[in-house]
């Protein structure tokens, strides 16, 4: 997989689906050579590509500087800072007397099996026999800073993981100033960038533009992954479709301030470079000490945007979610939330359960509202304790588990309201100057300082009494505002440009706590629905609640463009009881995703509840095979056109389920789904017209559904079988 050729100082990494060349120049500049479709010729041969590059660049007169090779090239791994390449570098730190040249050069490498571990963050997994790394090891010219690289690729997928390590071995403190954890340079500009902007009920929009002339920067700079943007984005070769083209998807391994920013250059190069949000950043790196920058994943695909999609889908199921019992069944979920906010008691919470029952409900979840002084959204944060005169927990869990469900609990570890005990006992656990006239209330709420580790060791002494008292299978892990003040009091003046993701690593401190000590409740992550829909969540999350919009109107792009990136198991799906659809549609979309319902189950009507008890069986049924372990294929998306449709097949090609929606009415017209996936020749009956038809039937002339009027937001759903008799 990955080999390196002494004598024309070149390392490949190949596996047969992708090829990447790196090679170190004579001055010690590592040059990408080539990145792309799998090269089956010798890696020499694409020596010469160096070359032809180096000769144009010659005409630029920056070429002439000390710092490049004669033969140099514009594609680099790792552009220097304060000499000729003016792009953006993305390591920067400044040296003592002030200077911000940065500057690093080959030293040595290693290549292993497996990838390394991050020391407090979180991170891809891999043995030898999934994955191999390549270790190398630079230095600069004139001070003892020292950068790991490292790239790590996985066997049988198309990805690679990229991260840097800073070394401080000089003999004095430094500052850093910029720690992104990739860089990529493509030889044309030929691309458009796909991200998904959004806002709260609204997540993952899909925009979709011609990769700017000059900078372009998709990023978060409120302290979590974001409403706003989605660290999730992918370059596009003009022209790529769902199964055809080039399609490099990007993603990083962290939850709070990012940059993917990229920049073309005169050249109609593309320089890209990712990871940590560099405007507020600053970092005191001591001597001796290690700075060390989250994964960023790359996934490359010559097959489309579902090559991509689907590498991202294997990865994070087989080497990202941590939770032990992914692979499990996932019980179908009742969340209190939506059917009753904050306004419960013991009886009527017992008899929401046993309604909850008869639609299928497996694990029931008692959302906010049962802590502290919580009857509203003004108090109770920070007190995690049972509000006692509210809620007789213990009653409600003995019920449960008389009725033979799970039961699951709200937390929102990082927050207080400044009506708590907590804030009273301790207003400096706030970000925020001493002398502030006020501090930024979100939703009435403070953000609590998860830098300092005081903050995090009481909440979790908290939880823990907690959990030691009302053994629950599952937690809701929410989170409902941005960072404003990133000011800590427990620093020093020139620590503060670190609060950010101090405060990043005190989610990951508590949160890997929790999974430590109780291995068997999952996690679902939250903020405000999808604000934190993330690869650092999904690593101790095996799921996510999506959006706090379950209405079809919406949630069908929310979850198709979600989709794009993530696997539909980690999509929270719930059925509720607001807006336009019927439930069956509403139920029918939930099945792409991990299933559960939000509403008043008393209002319920007998048929309701049978239907949605129906369609909780068909969850049952295909949701491990189908859903969970499957193959994603994106067959008409909601962001060209009119209909949604989406198609998933078991890995043994024996069940397909095929969701077809429509946004507008439509009229009587032909619509003919060509389905993917299946084993042409295998034969598979199809339950929306009972036809029994070929694999390759299927997929060369297509399930043809009625020309009937198709009203909004209507949809088909379809379960498709192997037939073996
Ligand atoms: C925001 C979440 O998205 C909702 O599902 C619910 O848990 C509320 N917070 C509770 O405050």
């Amino acid at each position: 997989m990955i080999s390196y050729l002494e004598k024309q100082k070149l390392f490949t990494l190949s596996n047969g689906k992708l090829t990447y060349v790196i090679h170190v120049s004579d001055r010690g500049y590592l040059e990408t050579v080539y990145m792309g479709k799998s090269w089956e010729g010798q890696a020499e041969d694409l020596l010469g590509l160096i070359q032809i590059k180096g000769a144009e660049y010659l005409h630029v007169p920056t070429t002439e500087h000390r710092n490049y090779d004669k033969h140099y090239s514009d594609a680099l791994e790792l552009s220097s800072h304060g000499l000729s390449d003016k792009r953006h570098a993305p390591i920067l730190v400044q040296r003592k007397n002030g200077s911000y040249v940065t500057n690093f050069q080959y030293v040595s490498h290693k290549i292993y099996g497996g990838i390394a571990p991050l020391s407090q963050m979180p991170c891809a997994r891999g043995g030898e026999e999934d994955c191999q790394t390549l270790e190398i090891l630079l230095k600069e010219e004139s001070r003892d800073l020292y950068l790991t690289y490292y790239l790590t690729l996985y066997r049988h997928i198309n990805i690679i993981v990229k991260h840097f390590d800073i070394h401080n071995r000089t003999s004095d403190t430094v500052f850093i100033d910029r720690a992104m954890s990739m860089q990529l340079d493509l030889p044309s500009d030929n691309y458009d960038l796909v991200h998904f902007p959004g806002r709260w009920a609204q997540e993952r929009d899909y925009v979709e533009n011609h990769v700017v002339d000059g900078v372009q920067e998709v990023c978060s700079n409120n302290g979590r992954s974001s409403h706003e943007e989605n660290p999730f984005v992918y370059l596009k070769e003009c022209g790529a479709t769902e199964s055809q083209g080039e399609v490099i998807g990007f993603n990083l391994i962290y939850s709070s301030n990012f940059k993917f920013r990229t920049e073309t250059t005169r050249t109609h190069d593309l320089h890209v470079t990712y990871g940590i949000n560099d405007e507020d950043f600053r970092w005191k790196l001591h001597i001796g000490e290690t700075f060390q920058t989250p994964e960023a994943v790359i996934a490359y695909s010559c097959e489309g945007t579902d090559g991509m999609s689907q590498a991202f889908h294997t990865f994070i199921r087989d080497h990202l979610i941590t939770y032990a019992h992914d692979k499990a069944y996932k019980p179908v979920l009742f969340n209190s939330w939506e059917g009753c906010y904050f306004n419960f008691n013991t009886d009527s919470v017992i008899s929401y359960i046993d309604d909850a029952i008869k639609i299928g409900t497996e694990l029931f979840v008692l959302d906010d509202g049962w802590f502290g002084t919580r009857n509203n959204d003004w108090e109770g944060l920070g007190d995690w304790f049972v509000n006692h005169s509210k809620i007789d927990l213990h009653k409600v869990m003995d019920h449960c588990k008389e009725k033979g469900i799970k039961f699951g609990i709200w937390f929102e570890p990082e927050m207080v309201n400044p009506r708590s005990e907590l804030y009273r006992a301790h207003p400096d656990y706030v970000p925020g100057e001493p002398d502030a006239e006020e501090l930024s209330l979100g939703r009435h709420q403070l953000h609590l300082d998860f830098s300092y580790d005081e903050v995090v060791e009481n909440i979790y002494q908290q939880m823990k009494a907690f959990l030691a008292e009302y053994p629950v299978s599952y937690i809701k892990w929410d989170y409902n505002r941005v960072v404003c003040e990133h000011f800590s009091r427990h620093y020093p003046a020139e620590q503060q440009g670190e609060i950010y993701h101090r405060m990043a690593l005190g989610y990951y401190d508590l949160i890997s706590r929790i999974r430590r000590d109780w291995p068997d409740i999952m996690i679902e992550g939250c903020s405000s629905g999808g604000g934190r829909f993330d690869l650092g969540t999904l690593y101790y999350c095996p799921q996510i609640w999506t959006s706090d919009e379950s209405d079809p109107a919406q949630r069908l792009t929310i979850q198709y463009n979600t989709s794009l990136g993530y696997p539909l198991s980690t999509i929270g799906a719930h059925v509720n009881d607001h807006f336009i659809t019927s439930y069956k549609t509403k139920a029918q979309l939930a099945l792409f995703g991990t299933y559960g319902y939000e509403m008043n189950p008393n209002k319920l009507t007998p048929s309701e509840m049978e239907e949605l008890s129906e369609v909780a069986s068909i969850y049952r049924t295909y949701h491990q095979s189908v859903i969970e372990a499957g193959t994603l294929y994106h067959l008409l998306s909601p962001n060209h056109g009119n209909r949604m449709c989406m198609q998933c097949v078991s890995q043994d090609q024996s069940q397909s389920l095929l969701i077809l929606m429509v946004k507008l009415k439509e009229h009587a017209m032909s619509r003919i789904v060509r389905l993917r996936g299946l084993d042409p020749k295998k034969r598979y009956r199809n339950s929306y017209n009972g036809g029994v038809f070929s694999g390759a039937y299927y997929m060369q002339v297509g399930l043809s559904f009625s020309r009937d009027i198709m009203s909004e937001f209507a949809c088909k759903f379809v379960v498709i079988e192997e037939v073996t008799e």
